[in-house]
Formats: C-alpha cells, structure tokens, sequence
C-alpha cells in the first residue's frame, strides 16, 4: 500500500533543501543546506554563487533526506519540487533534479509555488498536532481539558476555517486570503509590497550598520538591548491610486503581481525606512564606526545574546537605532495584517517566512491577536525560512487531485500566487 510519501525540493534562493513528508501531515526529514557563509562576504546573495552552491548540494542533501525518512526511492509516491518564484539558475537545478528523478523511477513530479510552500509550513505543523493529539486521544493519554482541545483540533474545525496569511521573508512581503476548497487550497492577493521585501530592508539596514548577513537574526538579536521609542521611524499611508500614476514598478517584485485592485491601506513599501536609517547614519556620523565593526561581527560568527556582549560590538546609539528600526516594521506589518483579516473576515490568521522567525514580531502579533479575540499561528523557527518540507506538504493536495506537471516543466522567476 502506499504510504503517500512525497519527497520535497527547494531551491529558488540561498538555501538547498529536501525534505519527506507523510500525507502532506509528517514531516520524516527536512535536511537544509545552508549557503549564509557563501554569500556572508557579499552581504547579499550572489545568483551564479547560488546556482553554483546548489549544483554541489542538491545530491548529497537529497540522499540525507531520505536516509533520514528511512527511506529509499522505490518509496516515494511523488516528487515535489518548487518551480518559482525565485532566481533562475537556482530554480534550474532543484527542477532540473527533479524531473530527471521523476522520469527515471516513474513517479509523478509536482510544481509549487514557493509562496503556497510558505502558507503550507503553517498548515503542515498543524496537521502534525492534530495526528499527534488524535493519537494521543485514542490511546487515552490526553487529561479531560486537553482532550476537549483535541476534538476541536482533531476535526478539523481548525484547518477547514479561511485565513488571512502574512508571508513575510527576504524576498516577499505578501498578505493573501487562503481557503481550503476540496481538499485543496485557492488564495487571493490582498496586499504587498511595492518595493522591498521587509527581510530586505532588514538585510539592507544590517549591512549598513555593520552587521552580519542575514540581517534579520543581528538585529532580533541586538534590538533586546535598545530602545524602541529612541528615533520615531514613521510609515506614510499609501495614497489610493498614487501608487498607479504612470510610474512603472520599481522592482523585480513590485513587476510580477498586480496591484491595481488591491486596497492601499493593504500594501507596503519598505524603501523609505531603509533610506531613513541612512540618512539617520549619515547625520550622526555613525559610517565609520559601522564600518570598524565588520571585522569584530565576523570574529564573533554569531549575534551577542547578552547585554555585555551587545554593548562590546555596537555603541547604546546603534542598539537604540536598530531597536526602533524593528519597532517600527513589525507595527507597520501588525497594522495593515490585522486590519486585512478584518477586511476580509478572517478570524484566523497564519504569519510565515523568514521574517516570521523574529521575536518581537511574534511576541505583538500573538497580543494583538487576543486583544482582538482572532486565532494566529507561526511555523516553528526551523520552517519559518526556506526549507523543503514546506514544499512536499504544499504537494499533497495536488498529489491527492492528480494535479501533475508537464514533463517539459520550467522554472518561472517571476511567478506569482493568488491573482
Ligand atoms: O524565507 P526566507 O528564508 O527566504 C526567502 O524566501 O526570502 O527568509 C529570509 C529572510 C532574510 O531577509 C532574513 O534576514 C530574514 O528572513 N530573517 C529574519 C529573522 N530570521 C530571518 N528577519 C527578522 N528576524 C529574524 N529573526
Ligand atoms: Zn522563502
């Protein structure tokens, strides 16, 4: 009998990743190879680096996969592999691996979008609670209250409810309208960004001020110890239509989905406060100092996690600056999600991606969310960034509608999801 094992690959940016996931609902491997200290030089990613990394990874990061599923090929029911949006070459070699993969042993090969993987990590580790706890009930291992919890979970009534979800990394910063629909899923875009990504501006601000890449784990890291309220970083609203006047999209990003009918107050624009960090370097001759870091960051391989530590790699000034930063972004992206759920009804909403990982991010969105009475949900920190399980479990519904890719499948940069 099948065991419904898809095995997942990853490979639209810096991170190479396979993974093999049960029924869409069990994760048995999620092996990720990390590119950080390749690109670390660069302070950003470098595509040929990327495409060239990926070459050398792909095999050895799949056979770790399936050593750790206890798996072998003659097991696997499908192949899964993301197909865009992304960097071109890296998508090649994952796609690449995996057709080969699917034609020699005759199994069906999968595209996801990379966005849907993302909303998926959520989805994924909520089915994984629901197996667990349904097991635990019919052991009877559960107390009385949690086995009240159980039955909610266990039927589904969490799963079957439309969210609103927030996929915020170093590539997208997305709101989009999820519903479950026929055992699948159909998405809506709601809102994003116009520019950068907000894992970008983050990125930018880090490098700016001398820290390491990626950005976003420093300055989590660093903001504990500065002040939020220091520099009142503000986020002008968007006007409707202005956005629209006859200027083409400035980025990459801001070309590849429409905005002409989303609702302003739902999109972001992450340029501004990375301009506004600069500048704020600038008039307190911060440059130098920032500069006189990078060795000392490097030295240290990894953010300071206590106070003496902060203090001995950047002035209170910077801890401050870089505090208000993150204060300011996370309350930029908590306005306009929430005020999306309620656009759009949702009393569930899922946040995902890199930058989900942050703690002060989670640490507001989790109050907000009680304060208002709506459910919210993040993935684990280990499927918050790139990773492959989130591909595999993504695939399970189109597995389960016998929804297959062309074997002349390609990979699409620009692709996007939810029109
Ligand atoms: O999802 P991801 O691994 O790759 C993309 O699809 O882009 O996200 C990477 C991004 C980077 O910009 C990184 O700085 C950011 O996520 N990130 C964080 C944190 N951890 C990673 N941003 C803020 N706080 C964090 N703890
Ligand atoms: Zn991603």
């Amino acid at each position: 009998m099948s065991r419904g094992l898809i095995l997942g690959i990853e490979s639209s940016c810096d991170e190479t990743a396979a993974a093999v996931v049960e029924r869409g609902a069990r994760t048995l491997s999620s092996v990720v190879a990390s590119q950080i200290s390749t690109h670390a030089t660069y302070g950003g990613v470098v595509p040929e680096l990327a495409s060239r990394e990926h070459l050398r990874a792909i095999v050895p990061v799949v056979r770790a996969a399936l050593d750790q599923a206890r798996a072998s090929f003659d097991d696997l029911d499908a192949v899964a592999v993301t197909s865009g949006p992304g960097l071109a070459g890296a998508l090649l070699v994952g796609i690449t691996y995996a057709k080969a993969l699917a034609f020699a042993r005759g199994l069906p090969l999968i595209a996801v979008n990379h966005l849907e993987g993302h909303i998926h990590a959520v989805l994924l580790e909520e089915r994984q609670k629901r197996t667990q706890v349904s097991a635990a009930t019919e052991h009877g291992a559960l107390p009385p209250l949690r086995q009240k919890e159980a039955a909610r979970v266990g039927h589904g009534a969490v799963e079957e409810e439309p969210a609103l979800a927030l996929v915020v990394s170093g590539g997208h910063t997305h709101l989009y309208r999820a519903r479950p629909s026929g055992g699948s899923w159909r998405y809506a875009l709601v809102g994003r960004t116009l520019d950068d990504a907000a894992g970008e501006a983050y990125d930018k601000v880090a490098k700016l001020l001398g820290l390491g890449y990626p950005g976003g784990p420093w300055i989590d890291a660093l903001a504990v110890f500065g002040n939020p309220q220091a520099v009142p970083f503000t986020f002008a609203q968007i006007k409707p239509k202005v956005h629209l006047q006859g200027k083409a999209p400035r980025t990459k990003a801001a070309k590849t989905a429409p905005i002409a009918d989303l609702d302003p107050h739902f999109l972001f624009s992450f340029s501004g406060i990375k301009t506004a960090v600069l500048r704020y370097v600038e008039l307190h001759h911060m440059r130098e100092e920032a500069q006189a870091r990078v060795p000392r960051m490097l030295a240290m391989g990894h953010p300071p996690k206590n106070r003496e530590d902060a203090l001995a790699l950047c002035p209170q000034s910077t801890l401050d600056l870089v505090a208000s930063f993150q204060h300011a972004v996370v309350g930029d992206l908590m306005k306009k999600t929430f005020a999306a759920a309620e656009s759009v009804r949702a009393t569930r909403i899922l946040v995902t991606g890199g930058v989900a990982a942050n703690r002060e991010l989670r640490a507001r969105f989790t109050a907000e969310a009680a304060r208002r009475g709506v459910t919210i949900a993040f993935p684990t920190l280990a499927l918050s960034t790139d990773n492959a399980a989130m591909i595999a479990a993504a695939a399970w519904p189109r597995f389960m509608a016998g929804e297959f890719a062309a074997p002349d499948l390609t990979g699409d940069p620009s692709l996007t999801l939810g029109r």
